[in-house]
Protein backbone atom coordinates (compact mmCIF):
# COMPACT_ATOMS: atom_id res chain seq x y z
CA UNK A 1 0.00 0.00 0.00
CA UNK A 2 1.40 3.01 -1.26
CA UNK A 3 2.72 5.45 1.88
CA UNK A 4 0.08 8.12 1.09
CA UNK A 5 -2.84 6.30 0.54
CA UNK A 6 -2.31 4.60 4.63
CA UNK A 7 -5.07 4.84 6.38
CA UNK A 8 -4.19 7.88 8.91
CA UNK A 9 -6.03 6.20 11.82
CA UNK A 10 -4.72 3.08 13.22
CA UNK A 11 -8.08 1.13 14.35
CA UNK A 12 -6.47 -1.01 17.46
CA UNK A 13 -6.15 -4.05 15.99
CA UNK A 14 -6.69 -7.41 18.31
CA UNK A 15 -4.26 -9.19 16.66
CA UNK A 16 -3.92 -11.85 19.07
CA UNK A 17 -7.30 -13.74 18.37
CA UNK A 18 -6.40 -13.37 14.57
CA UNK A 19 -3.17 -15.24 15.37
CA UNK A 20 -3.41 -17.26 18.17
CA UNK A 21 -1.66 -14.81 20.60
CA UNK A 22 0.35 -16.61 23.28
CA UNK A 23 -1.82 -15.74 25.89
CA UNK A 24 -0.29 -16.18 29.48
CA UNK A 25 3.64 -16.84 27.89
CA UNK A 26 6.06 -13.67 29.26
CA UNK A 27 5.74 -12.38 25.96
CA UNK A 28 4.09 -9.19 24.53
CA UNK A 29 5.21 -10.07 20.67
CA UNK A 30 6.58 -13.00 19.00
CA UNK A 31 7.32 -12.94 14.94
CA UNK A 32 8.46 -15.36 13.36
CA UNK A 33 10.58 -15.49 9.43
CA UNK A 34 8.42 -11.72 8.76
CA UNK A 35 9.01 -10.94 5.16
CA UNK A 36 8.01 -8.07 3.03
CA UNK A 37 9.00 -6.63 -0.53
CA UNK A 38 7.47 -4.11 -2.53
CA UNK A 39 8.60 -4.53 -6.08
CA UNK A 40 11.84 -4.89 -6.36
CA UNK A 41 12.63 -3.51 -3.18
CA UNK A 42 13.13 -6.44 -0.16
CA UNK A 43 12.25 -4.07 2.37
CA UNK A 44 11.68 -6.40 5.31
CA UNK A 45 13.74 -10.27 4.95
CA UNK A 46 12.92 -13.13 7.56
CA UNK A 47 12.76 -10.81 10.98
CA UNK A 48 12.16 -13.08 14.49
CA UNK A 49 11.87 -11.57 17.48
CA UNK A 50 10.86 -11.60 20.69
CA UNK A 51 9.52 -8.99 23.29
CA UNK A 52 9.28 -9.92 26.73
CA UNK A 53 6.26 -8.10 28.80
CA UNK A 54 6.85 -4.09 30.07
CA UNK A 55 10.06 -4.24 27.90
CA UNK A 56 11.11 -1.56 25.76
CA UNK A 57 13.14 -1.81 22.56
CA UNK A 58 14.83 0.25 20.74
CA UNK A 59 14.48 -0.40 16.92
CA UNK A 60 17.54 0.81 15.21
CA UNK A 61 19.12 1.23 11.51
CA UNK A 62 20.24 3.45 8.64
CA UNK A 63 17.30 5.24 6.46
CA UNK A 64 15.30 2.81 4.61
CA UNK A 65 16.75 -0.31 6.63
CA UNK A 66 12.72 -1.53 6.96
CA UNK A 67 11.89 -0.48 10.46
CA UNK A 68 8.73 1.30 9.44
CA UNK A 69 7.77 -1.60 7.39
CA UNK A 70 8.22 -4.10 9.71
CA UNK A 71 5.92 -2.09 13.02
CA UNK A 72 2.96 -1.98 10.06
CA UNK A 73 3.29 -5.29 9.93
CA UNK A 74 3.74 -6.12 13.42
CA UNK A 75 0.62 -3.93 14.03
CA UNK A 76 -1.53 -5.49 11.86
CA UNK A 77 -1.62 -2.84 9.23
CA UNK A 78 0.25 -4.10 6.95
CA UNK A 79 0.20 -7.72 5.59
CA UNK A 80 3.47 -9.54 4.91
CA UNK A 81 4.63 -11.53 2.36
CA UNK A 82 5.59 -14.70 4.45
CA UNK A 83 5.98 -15.26 8.15
CA UNK A 84 3.70 -14.88 11.41
CA UNK A 85 3.33 -12.21 14.04
CA UNK A 86 1.18 -12.94 17.54
CA UNK A 87 0.41 -9.93 20.08
CA UNK A 88 -1.00 -11.06 23.23
CA UNK A 89 -3.74 -7.76 23.32
CA UNK A 90 -3.92 -4.67 20.99
CA UNK A 91 -1.67 -2.82 19.29
CA UNK A 92 -1.61 0.88 19.07
CA UNK A 93 0.89 2.93 16.72
CA UNK A 94 2.04 6.03 16.96
CA UNK A 95 3.52 6.81 12.94
CA UNK A 96 6.29 8.21 11.55
CA UNK A 97 4.36 11.07 9.68
CA UNK A 98 1.37 13.06 11.29
CA UNK A 99 -1.81 11.56 10.58
CA UNK A 100 -4.23 13.96 12.74
CA UNK A 101 -7.26 14.97 11.05
CA UNK A 102 -6.41 18.89 10.60
CA UNK A 103 -9.81 20.04 10.87
CA UNK A 104 -11.03 18.46 13.35
CA UNK A 105 -10.10 19.47 17.66
CA UNK A 106 -8.15 18.07 19.48
CA UNK A 107 -10.63 16.31 21.68
CA UNK A 108 -12.18 15.12 18.01
CA UNK A 109 -9.27 13.28 17.23
CA UNK A 110 -8.05 11.57 20.27
CA UNK A 111 -12.06 10.14 20.73
CA UNK A 112 -12.25 9.16 16.88
CA UNK A 113 -14.01 5.98 15.94
CA UNK A 114 -14.83 5.50 19.62
CA UNK A 115 -16.81 8.36 20.59
CA UNK A 116 -19.31 8.44 23.71
CA UNK A 117 -22.96 9.18 22.53
CA UNK A 118 -25.75 10.02 24.62
CA UNK A 119 -27.77 7.06 23.92
CA UNK A 120 -26.62 3.55 21.86
CA UNK A 121 -27.12 4.94 18.07
CA UNK A 122 -27.08 8.59 19.10
CA UNK A 123 -25.36 11.46 18.71
CA UNK A 124 -22.19 12.12 20.14
CA UNK A 125 -21.94 13.19 23.53
CA UNK A 126 -19.68 16.42 23.45
CA UNK A 127 -19.30 16.55 26.95
CA UNK A 128 -17.70 13.41 27.71
CA UNK A 129 -16.00 13.58 24.25
CA UNK A 130 -14.21 16.60 25.84
CA UNK A 131 -13.77 14.91 29.34
CA UNK A 132 -12.22 11.62 27.84
CA UNK A 133 -9.78 14.10 25.61
CA UNK A 134 -9.21 15.99 29.09
CA UNK A 135 -8.08 12.94 30.70
CA UNK A 136 -5.85 11.54 27.85
CA UNK A 137 -3.89 14.38 28.02
CA UNK A 138 -3.90 14.27 31.07
CA UNK A 139 -2.05 10.42 31.37
CA UNK A 140 1.03 12.07 29.26
CA UNK A 141 1.16 14.94 31.78
CA UNK A 142 0.28 17.62 28.56
CA UNK A 143 -1.89 20.52 28.71
CA UNK A 144 -3.73 21.55 26.03
CA UNK A 145 -7.10 23.21 25.04
CA UNK A 146 -9.26 20.02 24.08
CA UNK A 147 -11.32 22.30 21.54
CA UNK A 148 -8.37 24.02 19.80
CA UNK A 149 -8.55 22.90 15.53
CA UNK A 150 -5.43 20.65 15.34
CA UNK A 151 -4.23 22.63 12.79
CA UNK A 152 -3.50 25.17 14.83
CA UNK A 153 -1.03 23.34 16.88
CA UNK A 154 2.36 23.11 16.55
CA UNK A 155 3.94 19.55 15.11
CA UNK A 156 5.34 18.93 18.57
CA UNK A 157 1.60 19.73 19.99
CA UNK A 158 0.44 17.46 17.30
CA UNK A 159 2.43 14.76 17.46
CA UNK A 160 1.83 14.58 21.33
CA UNK A 161 -1.56 14.56 20.62
CA UNK A 162 -1.21 11.36 18.77
CA UNK A 163 0.84 10.11 21.14
CA UNK A 164 -1.91 10.61 23.81
CA UNK A 165 -4.75 9.01 22.01
CA UNK A 166 -2.44 5.65 21.50
CA UNK A 167 -1.79 5.15 25.09
CA UNK A 168 -5.02 6.13 25.92
CA UNK A 169 -6.16 2.54 24.07
CA UNK A 170 -4.32 1.12 26.83
CA UNK A 171 -2.16 -1.02 24.31
CA UNK A 172 -0.37 -4.74 25.12
CA UNK A 173 1.93 -3.17 22.78
CA UNK A 174 2.81 0.40 22.30
CA UNK A 175 4.42 1.30 18.87
CA UNK A 176 5.98 4.35 18.15
CA UNK A 177 7.72 5.21 15.40
CA UNK A 178 10.16 8.25 15.36
CA UNK A 179 8.18 9.68 18.40
CA UNK A 180 10.34 12.86 19.57
CA UNK A 181 11.81 13.78 16.00
CA UNK A 182 9.81 17.28 16.69
CA UNK A 183 10.15 17.11 20.60
CA UNK A 184 12.06 19.23 22.64
CA UNK A 185 14.06 17.92 25.88
CA UNK A 186 11.13 18.61 28.04
CA UNK A 187 8.41 17.16 25.49
CA UNK A 188 10.71 14.08 25.25
CA UNK A 189 10.97 13.55 28.88
CA UNK A 190 7.12 13.55 29.34
CA UNK A 191 6.88 11.02 26.88
CA UNK A 192 9.26 8.51 28.54
CA UNK A 193 7.67 9.25 31.65
CA UNK A 194 4.28 8.55 29.53
CA UNK A 195 6.01 5.24 28.81
CA UNK A 196 7.90 3.85 32.25
CA UNK A 197 4.22 4.61 33.72
CA UNK A 198 2.49 1.97 30.75
CA UNK A 199 5.49 -0.58 31.09
CA UNK A 200 4.52 -0.74 35.11
CA UNK A 201 1.39 -1.98 33.89
CA UNK A 202 2.76 -4.65 31.72
CA UNK A 203 2.85 -2.61 28.28
CA UNK A 204 5.41 -3.21 26.15
CA UNK A 205 7.16 -0.58 23.95
CA UNK A 206 8.95 -0.57 20.56
CA UNK A 207 10.42 2.92 19.88
CA UNK A 208 12.67 4.32 16.90
CA UNK A 209 14.56 7.21 17.35
CA UNK A 210 18.08 8.25 15.36
CA UNK A 211 18.98 9.95 18.50
CA UNK A 212 21.23 7.83 20.41
CA UNK A 213 21.06 9.36 23.73
CA UNK A 214 17.34 8.73 23.87
CA UNK A 215 18.58 5.39 23.02
CA UNK A 216 20.69 4.48 25.75
CA UNK A 217 18.12 6.18 28.23
CA UNK A 218 15.49 4.55 27.65
CA UNK A 219 15.39 1.15 26.08
CA UNK A 220 15.96 -2.16 27.47
CA UNK A 221 16.55 -3.61 24.60
CA UNK A 222 17.93 -2.91 20.78
CA UNK A 223 17.41 -4.86 17.38
CA UNK A 224 19.56 -3.53 14.30
CA UNK A 225 18.22 -3.89 10.79
CA UNK A 226 20.86 -3.37 8.02
CA UNK A 227 18.91 -3.35 4.32
CA UNK A 228 15.81 -5.43 5.58
CA UNK A 229 17.49 -7.72 7.70
CA UNK A 230 18.26 -8.34 11.12
CA UNK A 231 21.71 -7.81 12.24
CA UNK A 232 21.84 -7.92 16.03
CA UNK A 233 19.67 -7.78 18.70
CA UNK A 234 20.30 -7.88 22.77
CA UNK A 235 20.30 -6.37 26.04
CA UNK A 236 21.52 -2.30 25.81
CA UNK A 237 23.98 -2.74 27.97
CA UNK A 238 25.60 -5.08 25.89
CA UNK A 239 25.69 -1.88 23.08
CA UNK A 240 27.95 1.01 23.18
CA UNK A 241 27.48 4.31 20.74
CA UNK A 242 30.19 2.95 18.65
CA UNK A 243 29.21 -0.74 18.44
CA UNK A 244 25.60 0.62 17.86
CA UNK A 245 26.58 2.70 14.78
CA UNK A 246 28.94 0.08 13.45
CA UNK A 247 26.04 -2.42 13.80
CA UNK A 248 23.56 0.21 11.92
CA UNK A 249 26.05 1.59 9.06
CA UNK A 250 28.07 -1.60 8.71
CA UNK A 251 30.93 0.21 9.08
CA UNK A 252 33.26 2.42 11.48
CA UNK A 253 31.89 6.20 11.33
CA UNK A 254 34.89 8.23 12.10
CA UNK A 255 33.42 11.69 13.32
CA UNK A 256 30.26 12.95 13.01
CA UNK A 257 30.58 16.55 12.80
CA UNK A 258 33.37 17.71 10.38
CA UNK A 259 36.50 20.10 11.89
CA UNK A 260 35.79 24.32 12.25
CA UNK A 261 37.27 26.12 9.56
CA UNK A 262 40.22 28.90 10.58
CA UNK A 263 38.35 31.96 10.96
CA UNK A 264 38.36 33.98 7.85
CA UNK A 265 39.23 37.97 7.33
CA UNK A 266 35.78 39.69 7.92
CA UNK A 267 34.19 39.99 4.70
CA UNK A 268 31.15 41.29 3.99
CA UNK A 269 27.78 39.54 5.16
CA UNK A 270 25.94 37.88 2.97
CA UNK A 271 22.93 38.68 4.83
CA UNK A 272 22.31 40.89 7.09
CA UNK A 273 19.24 41.09 9.45
CA UNK A 274 18.58 44.94 10.82
CA UNK A 275 16.52 45.74 13.38
CA UNK A 276 13.97 42.93 11.53
CA UNK A 277 10.19 42.86 12.95
CA UNK A 278 6.96 41.34 11.51
CA UNK A 279 5.00 38.30 12.29
CA UNK A 280 5.70 37.05 15.93
CA UNK A 281 9.53 38.49 15.67
CA UNK A 282 11.09 41.38 17.12
CA UNK A 283 13.75 43.61 16.43
CA UNK A 284 16.33 40.74 14.95
CA UNK A 285 19.64 41.90 14.12
CA UNK A 286 22.83 39.50 12.81
CA UNK A 287 24.54 38.60 9.97
CA UNK A 288 26.39 35.77 7.78
CA UNK A 289 29.30 36.11 6.33
CA UNK A 290 30.55 33.45 3.37
CA UNK A 291 31.71 30.92 4.59
CA UNK A 292 29.87 31.11 8.52
CA UNK A 293 27.00 28.41 9.68
CA UNK A 294 24.98 30.24 11.36
CA UNK A 295 22.77 28.16 13.90
CA UNK A 296 19.28 29.45 15.68
CA UNK A 297 18.20 27.72 18.76
CA UNK A 298 15.05 28.38 20.82
CA UNK A 299 12.29 26.30 21.95
CA UNK A 300 9.23 26.04 19.65
CA UNK A 301 7.03 28.72 19.21
CA UNK A 302 9.41 31.70 19.72
CA UNK A 303 10.66 32.59 16.44
CA UNK A 304 12.93 30.61 15.08
CA UNK A 305 10.97 29.36 11.63
CA UNK A 306 9.98 32.96 11.34
CA UNK A 307 13.43 33.36 11.02
CA UNK A 308 13.92 31.20 8.29
CA UNK A 309 11.39 32.26 6.07
CA UNK A 310 12.64 35.88 6.40
CA UNK A 311 15.82 34.49 5.30
CA UNK A 312 14.63 32.56 2.78
CA UNK A 313 12.65 35.53 1.03
CA UNK A 314 9.22 33.56 1.44
CA UNK A 315 8.44 36.26 4.01
CA UNK A 316 8.87 39.92 4.00
CA UNK A 317 9.63 42.08 7.01
CA UNK A 318 6.93 44.80 8.54
CA UNK A 319 9.87 47.09 9.94
CA UNK A 320 13.74 46.71 9.75
CA UNK A 321 15.84 45.73 6.52
CA UNK A 322 17.20 42.69 5.46
CA UNK A 323 20.77 43.46 3.11
CA UNK A 324 21.68 40.88 0.65
CA UNK A 325 25.06 40.80 -0.89
CA UNK A 326 25.40 44.25 0.29
CA UNK A 327 22.18 45.58 -1.62
CA UNK A 328 18.94 46.11 0.46
CA UNK A 329 16.29 43.44 -0.97
CA UNK A 330 13.92 45.30 -3.23
CA UNK A 331 10.71 44.35 -0.71
CA UNK A 332 12.63 42.06 1.31
CA UNK A 333 11.05 38.88 0.26
CA UNK A 334 10.92 36.98 -3.22
CA UNK A 335 8.03 36.56 -5.55
CA UNK A 336 8.91 33.45 -5.92
CA UNK A 337 11.09 30.47 -5.43
CA UNK A 338 12.27 31.23 -9.32
CA UNK A 339 13.49 34.39 -8.22
CA UNK A 340 15.38 33.63 -4.71
CA UNK A 341 17.16 30.09 -6.55
CA UNK A 342 18.28 33.15 -9.25
CA UNK A 343 19.51 35.32 -6.22
CA UNK A 344 21.60 32.48 -5.01
CA UNK A 345 18.96 31.56 -2.03
CA UNK A 346 17.71 28.09 -0.93
CA UNK A 347 15.67 27.12 1.66
CA UNK A 348 14.64 23.31 2.78
CA UNK A 349 11.77 24.16 4.75
CA UNK A 350 10.71 21.86 7.81
CA UNK A 351 7.96 19.87 7.00
CA UNK A 352 8.89 17.74 3.97
CA UNK A 353 5.68 16.36 3.25
CA UNK A 354 3.07 19.64 2.93
CA UNK A 355 5.86 22.51 1.77
CA UNK A 356 8.88 20.63 0.47
CA UNK A 357 8.39 17.37 -1.51
CA UNK A 358 6.01 17.03 -4.69
CA UNK A 359 4.77 13.70 -3.77
CA UNK A 360 3.68 12.49 -6.83
CA UNK A 361 6.50 13.04 -8.43
CA UNK A 362 9.47 11.03 -9.27
CA UNK A 363 12.60 11.27 -6.93
CA UNK A 364 14.33 12.48 -10.26
CA UNK A 365 11.82 15.28 -10.54
CA UNK A 366 11.83 16.08 -7.12
CA UNK A 367 15.76 16.77 -6.97
CA UNK A 368 16.05 18.15 -10.30
CA UNK A 369 13.53 21.35 -9.48
CA UNK A 370 15.32 24.10 -8.13
CA UNK A 371 18.37 22.83 -11.12
CA UNK A 372 15.79 22.43 -13.75
CA UNK A 373 16.98 25.28 -15.72
CA UNK A 374 20.41 24.48 -15.96
CA UNK A 375 20.48 20.60 -16.38
CA UNK A 376 16.93 21.67 -19.13
CA UNK A 377 18.18 24.55 -20.82
CA UNK A 378 16.52 23.91 -23.77
CA UNK A 379 13.59 23.10 -21.85
CA UNK A 380 13.25 19.72 -23.43
CA UNK A 381 13.77 16.86 -20.79
CA UNK A 382 17.45 15.69 -20.89
CA UNK A 383 17.73 12.08 -18.99
CA UNK A 384 21.27 11.39 -19.71
CA UNK A 385 22.51 15.06 -18.38
CA UNK A 386 19.95 14.55 -15.56
CA UNK A 387 21.18 11.35 -14.24
CA UNK A 388 25.16 12.21 -14.81
CA UNK A 389 24.18 15.05 -12.59
CA UNK A 390 22.26 13.42 -9.70
CA UNK A 391 24.39 10.47 -8.89
CA UNK A 392 26.82 12.21 -7.12
CA UNK A 393 24.25 12.99 -5.01
CA UNK A 394 22.61 10.01 -4.74
CA UNK A 395 26.20 8.54 -3.71
CA UNK A 396 27.52 11.19 -1.35
CA UNK A 397 23.21 11.34 0.84
CA UNK A 398 23.44 7.20 0.69
CA UNK A 399 19.86 8.14 -1.18
CA UNK A 400 18.12 4.46 -0.78
CA UNK A 401 15.40 4.02 -3.23
CA UNK A 402 14.14 1.09 -6.29
CA UNK A 403 14.87 3.49 -9.27
CA UNK A 404 14.88 7.50 -9.95
CA UNK A 405 11.61 7.32 -11.37
CA UNK A 406 9.91 6.05 -8.52
CA UNK A 407 7.09 8.42 -6.68
CA UNK A 408 9.25 10.09 -3.97
CA UNK A 409 6.40 9.60 -1.62
CA UNK A 410 7.63 5.92 -1.90
CA UNK A 411 10.40 6.67 0.05
CA UNK A 412 11.24 5.82 3.32
CA UNK A 413 10.91 9.62 5.74
CA UNK A 414 14.90 9.58 6.00
CA UNK A 415 15.99 9.58 2.47
CA UNK A 416 12.31 11.56 1.42
CA UNK A 417 14.59 14.37 3.82
CA UNK A 418 17.62 13.92 1.79
CA UNK A 419 15.99 14.01 -1.37
CA UNK A 420 14.88 17.65 0.28
CA UNK A 421 18.48 18.66 1.40
CA UNK A 422 19.86 16.81 -2.08
CA UNK A 423 18.35 19.91 -4.60
CA UNK A 424 20.18 22.27 -3.48
CA UNK A 425 23.36 20.49 -4.26
CA UNK A 426 22.41 20.43 -7.63
CA UNK A 427 21.95 24.27 -8.31
CA UNK A 428 25.50 26.23 -8.50
CA UNK A 429 26.38 29.65 -7.11
CA UNK A 430 24.49 29.07 -4.17
CA UNK A 431 25.40 32.15 -1.80
CA UNK A 432 22.96 31.73 1.03
CA UNK A 433 21.51 28.35 2.40
CA UNK A 434 18.72 28.49 4.76
CA UNK A 435 17.85 25.43 6.74
CA UNK A 436 15.19 24.77 8.88
CA UNK A 437 15.59 21.30 10.94
CA UNK A 438 16.98 19.34 7.69
CA UNK A 439 18.21 16.48 9.58
CA UNK A 440 15.02 15.14 11.21
CA UNK A 441 14.72 11.85 10.76
CA UNK A 442 17.77 11.58 9.45
CA UNK A 443 20.10 8.06 9.99
CA UNK A 444 23.29 8.86 11.94
CA UNK A 445 25.70 7.95 8.59
CA UNK A 446 23.69 10.31 6.14
CA UNK A 447 23.53 13.33 8.92
CA UNK A 448 27.62 12.89 8.98
CA UNK A 449 27.01 13.16 5.43
CA UNK A 450 25.16 16.34 5.30
CA UNK A 451 27.14 18.02 7.93
CA UNK A 452 30.47 17.46 5.89
CA UNK A 453 28.36 18.66 2.76
CA UNK A 454 27.59 22.23 4.42
CA UNK A 455 30.93 22.80 5.77
CA UNK A 456 32.26 22.33 2.20
CA UNK A 457 29.79 24.43 0.98
CA UNK A 458 30.78 26.81 3.72
CA UNK A 459 33.85 27.00 2.80
CA UNK A 460 33.46 27.47 -0.84
CA UNK A 461 31.89 31.06 0.46
CA UNK A 462 28.72 30.31 0.97
CA UNK A 463 26.51 31.40 4.07
CA UNK A 464 24.56 28.84 6.09
CA UNK A 465 21.63 29.58 8.41
CA UNK A 466 20.84 26.41 10.41
CA UNK A 467 17.56 26.60 12.40
CA UNK A 468 17.62 23.49 14.67
CA UNK A 469 15.54 21.74 17.36
CA UNK A 470 18.59 19.54 18.41
CA UNK A 471 21.35 21.10 20.03
CA UNK A 472 24.24 18.99 20.03
CA UNK A 473 23.98 19.74 16.15
CA UNK A 474 24.07 23.26 16.68
CA UNK A 475 26.96 23.11 19.04
CA UNK A 476 28.64 20.37 16.35
CA UNK A 477 28.69 22.71 13.51
CA UNK A 478 27.46 26.24 14.06
CA UNK A 479 29.88 28.99 14.28
CA UNK A 480 27.98 31.24 16.47
CA UNK A 481 24.43 30.79 17.39
CA UNK A 482 21.73 32.94 17.81
CA UNK A 483 19.10 31.72 20.91
CA UNK A 484 15.67 33.06 20.23
CA UNK A 485 13.19 33.77 22.81
CA UNK A 486 9.91 35.36 22.68
CA UNK A 487 10.26 36.65 19.30
CA UNK A 488 13.64 38.19 20.02
CA UNK A 489 17.15 36.83 20.38
CA UNK A 490 17.63 36.61 23.73
CA UNK A 491 21.44 35.96 23.50
CA UNK A 492 24.60 34.51 21.04
CA UNK A 493 27.44 32.03 22.03
CA UNK A 494 30.22 30.68 19.51
CA UNK A 495 29.89 27.58 18.47
CA UNK A 496 32.95 26.20 19.68
CA UNK A 497 32.13 26.74 23.41
CA UNK A 498 28.86 26.66 23.48
CA UNK A 499 27.03 24.17 25.92
CA UNK A 500 23.55 22.82 26.44
CA UNK A 501 22.82 24.12 29.75
CA UNK A 502 24.08 27.60 28.02
CA UNK A 503 21.46 27.26 25.38
CA UNK A 504 18.67 26.19 27.64
CA UNK A 505 18.90 28.73 29.85
CA UNK A 506 18.77 31.49 27.15
CA UNK A 507 15.99 29.74 25.35
CA UNK A 508 14.01 29.34 28.66
CA UNK A 509 14.23 33.60 28.48
CA UNK A 510 17.32 33.70 31.64
CA UNK A 511 19.72 36.25 30.46
N1 LIG B 1 4.72 1.63 -0.27
C1 LIG B 1 5.96 1.42 -0.70
N2 LIG B 1 6.23 1.25 -2.01
C2 LIG B 1 7.50 1.03 -2.44
N3 LIG B 1 8.57 0.95 -1.64
C3 LIG B 1 8.37 1.12 -0.32
C4 LIG B 1 7.07 1.37 0.22
N4 LIG B 1 7.17 1.49 1.57
C5 LIG B 1 8.49 1.34 1.85
N5 LIG B 1 9.20 1.11 0.72
C6 LIG B 1 10.65 0.85 0.64
O1 LIG B 1 10.99 -0.12 1.62
C7 LIG B 1 12.26 0.19 2.20
C8 LIG B 1 12.13 0.26 3.71
O2 LIG B 1 11.40 1.44 4.05
P1 LIG B 1 11.02 1.81 5.53
O3 LIG B 1 10.08 2.96 5.45
O4 LIG B 1 10.55 0.61 6.24
O5 LIG B 1 12.44 2.28 6.12
P2 LIG B 1 12.80 2.86 7.57
O6 LIG B 1 13.79 1.95 8.17
O7 LIG B 1 11.56 3.14 8.33
O8 LIG B 1 13.58 4.22 7.20
P3 LIG B 1 13.54 5.71 7.89
O9 LIG B 1 14.56 5.70 9.00
O10 LIG B 1 14.02 6.61 6.79
O11 LIG B 1 12.15 5.99 8.32
C9 LIG B 1 12.73 1.48 1.55
O12 LIG B 1 13.61 1.15 0.52
C10 LIG B 1 11.46 2.09 0.99
O13 LIG B 1 11.72 2.89 -0.14
MG1 LIG C 1 10.65 4.87 8.96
Amino acid sequence: MPRSERSSIAEPIDVSSAHGGPTGSPYTLVCDELDKRFGATHAVRGVSLTLGRGRTLALMGENGAGKSTLMAMLAGELKPGSGSVAVDGRVAVVHQELSLFPLLTVAENLGLGREPRLFPGGPVNNRRLRADGRAALDRIGVALDVDTVVERLSPAEQQLVEIARAVALDPALLILDEPTSSLEPSQVDLLFTATERLKAQGTSVIFVSHRLEEVFRFADEIAVMRSGALVGAGPAADYTRESLVASMVGRELEQLYPERSADRPEAEPVLRFEQVSGHGVREVSFAIRPGQIVGIAGLEGHGQHVVAELAAGVRKPRAGRLVLDGSTRANGGFKSPREAIAAGVAFVPPDRRTSGLMLPLSIAENLTVAAAHRLHPTRLLDNGNEKRAIQPVVERLRLRFAELEQRVGELSGGNQQKVLFGRWLLVRDLRLLVLDDPTRGVDVGARAEIYGVLRELADRGVGVLLVSTDMLELIGLADEIHVMYEGAVRGSVPGHSATEEEIMTLAAGAA
